[in-house]
């Protein structure tokens, strides 16, 4: 039996595994979900979504229809499968070093299942070289098989974006690498069966969009790539460290805007503006922005795993470290900015009404995996802040109802998230209605021209 045939399990239905399980099912195959968590697996057998976000909703809508797709929490409900999809959490624990146990229950999950010519793909984000030295021996041990001979590994890392009107499972171009050169061409045929686009080798890529990159900029370079194509990498871990490096080029670069938002503070520049006009330069650069802080379950741990991988091989790397810290440091600054303006005000932080705004990680998801909200919560809890939360999206910490509750009676108000939904209603609100004197804008998402037009304080990080 041909492998593009066989049953698929995806091991993990959160916000790669659900989407992942869903795209699989409406291109016809049909679709195991494992999942540890009951209520999750009633809903989606239930055709019903446990994430908030309309393109997912309208995968698992199609899914159901095709009837191609159940949910379980019943180990045995993966038999018989030829495609595995590992898409479990890859967390950090509490030294921030990888907590690689989910990873190792789904491997455990597997093993008992895996027939010759399986093919086990690791979506999960990992350092370079989990999937040779954690995950291959447990899978080999476990199932009696060698990999590369009898069963294909592969790790193919997730890109999705979750809150993107336009990058999406189906479209976001992909890497892929291989234990062994036939894994790899197995692999890609696989993804590419679902994502529809060309099949790429690395280093085609480099002989022909490179100069071309050089001479024009990122974002072409990107576009050059065709939507839902599939790369194929030199090695496993080469794809591995594609992703937990993208991560952490992101992270360094964010940390370094947050480090020229504190340079433009101190100048009384406008970074924001200045961001904007360094982005008019049409190649070499981002743009990032800096904020209240960096969450999520990716550009917040994928450089913990990488620093740790590298760390364990003999190099430290200050540079992330560096940044993790910067980064991490950014709830302090925006309170010190409150405290500043409340300062200015005459009010003191503790026993004053401050309304913060977002709990998310980022705007229109979710959510709230490592976000900044929390670490600027305790803060300001500390320091004896009367606090009101509203998230229209993440409702758990929310001490009331609506936007209209959360700014009633405040004097501050501190944006963590910019849902579009609410900085909408922030934007038409005259702020002389309310008690709001001061706004510290985490994610310099407001006019602040505007706003100190109606006689409150206002920053953002680095304007
Ligand atoms: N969230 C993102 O935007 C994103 C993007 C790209 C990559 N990733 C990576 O993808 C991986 C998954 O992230 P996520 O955001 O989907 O996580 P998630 O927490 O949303 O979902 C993971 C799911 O796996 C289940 N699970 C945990 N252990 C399990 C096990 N042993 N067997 C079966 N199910 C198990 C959990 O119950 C949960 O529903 C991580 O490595 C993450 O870094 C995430």
């Amino acid at each position: 039996m041909k492998l593009l045939d066989r049953k698929i399990a995806v091991i993990g239905l959160g916000y790669v595994g659900l989407p992942l399980a869903a795209l699989c099912a409406k291109k016809g195959y049909e679709v195991v979900g494992l999942d540890l968590s009951e209520p999750v697996v009633a809903l989606l057998n239930q055709g019903k979504c446990h994430i908030k976000d309309e393109a997912v909703e309208q995968l698992l809508a199609t899914a159901v229809a095709s009837a191609n797709f159940t949910a379980t929490t019943n180990a045995e409900g993966v038999a018989d499968c030829g495609v595995y999809l590992i898409c479990v959490p890859t967390p950090v624990d509490a030294n921030n070093d990888p907590d690689l146990a989910p990873l190792e229950g789904a491997c455990r999950v597997i093993a008992p299942h895996l027939n010759k010519g399986d093919l086990v793909v690791v979506e999960s984000t990992v350092f370079p070289g989990t999937c040779e030295q954690v995950v291959a021996p447990l899978l080999e041990e476990l199932s009696n098989l060698d990999v590369g001979k009898d069963f294909h590994l592969a790790h193919c890392p997730e890109r999705v974006n979750p809150g993107d009107p336009f990058w999406g499972s189906e479209n976001i171009p992909r890497v892929v690498g291989a234990t062994s050169s036939e894994g790899v061409a197995v692999a890609a045929e696989f993804y590419a069966s679902i994502l529809g686009g060309d099949i790429l080798d690395v280093r085609d890529i480099k002989l022909s969009l490179r100069p071309k990159f050089r001479e024009t900029s990122e974002g072409l370079h990107i576009a050059q790539v065709p939507l839902g194509s599939v790369t194929k990498m030199h090695s496993i871990r080469d794809a591995e460290a594609v992703k937990a490096m993208e991560n952490t080029v992101r992270d360094v670069n964010i940390a370094f805007v947050n480090e020229l938002a504190k340079i433009s503070d101190a100048l009384e520049l406008d970074v924001v503006d200045i961001i904007d006009g360094m982005a008019t330069k049409p190649f070499g650069k981002g743009p990032f922005y800096p904020g209240v802080g960096v969450g999520g379950h990716c550009i917040a741990v994928d450089p913990e795993w990488l620093k740790a991988a590298s760390k364990k091989a003999g190099y430290m790397p200050e540079m992330i470290q560096l940044a993790r810290m910067t980064n991490n440091g950014m709830p302090e600054y925006t309170v010190s900015i409150l405290q500043d303006l409340l300062n200015e005000k005459g009010y003191p932080v503790k026993g004053t009404k401050i309304a913060v705004l977002g709990v998310a990680y980022k705007r229109n998801v979710d959510d709230p995996r490592e976000s900044p909200f929390y670490k600027l919560r305790e803060i300001l809890q500390k320091k004896g802040a009367e606090l009101s939360v509203f998230d229209s999206w993440v409702t758990s910490e929310n001490t009331v109802q609506s936007l209209d509750q959360c700014i009633g009676g405040a004097k501050a108000i501190v944006i963590v998230t910019e849902h579009s939904d609410v900085t909408e209603k922030l934007r038409n609100f005259d702020l002389r209605d309310s008690d709001v004197e001061v706004i510290v804008d985490g994610r310099n998402c407001l006019d602040g021209n505007v706003i100190k037009g109606q006689d409150v304080l206002y920053r953002g990080i680095g304007r």
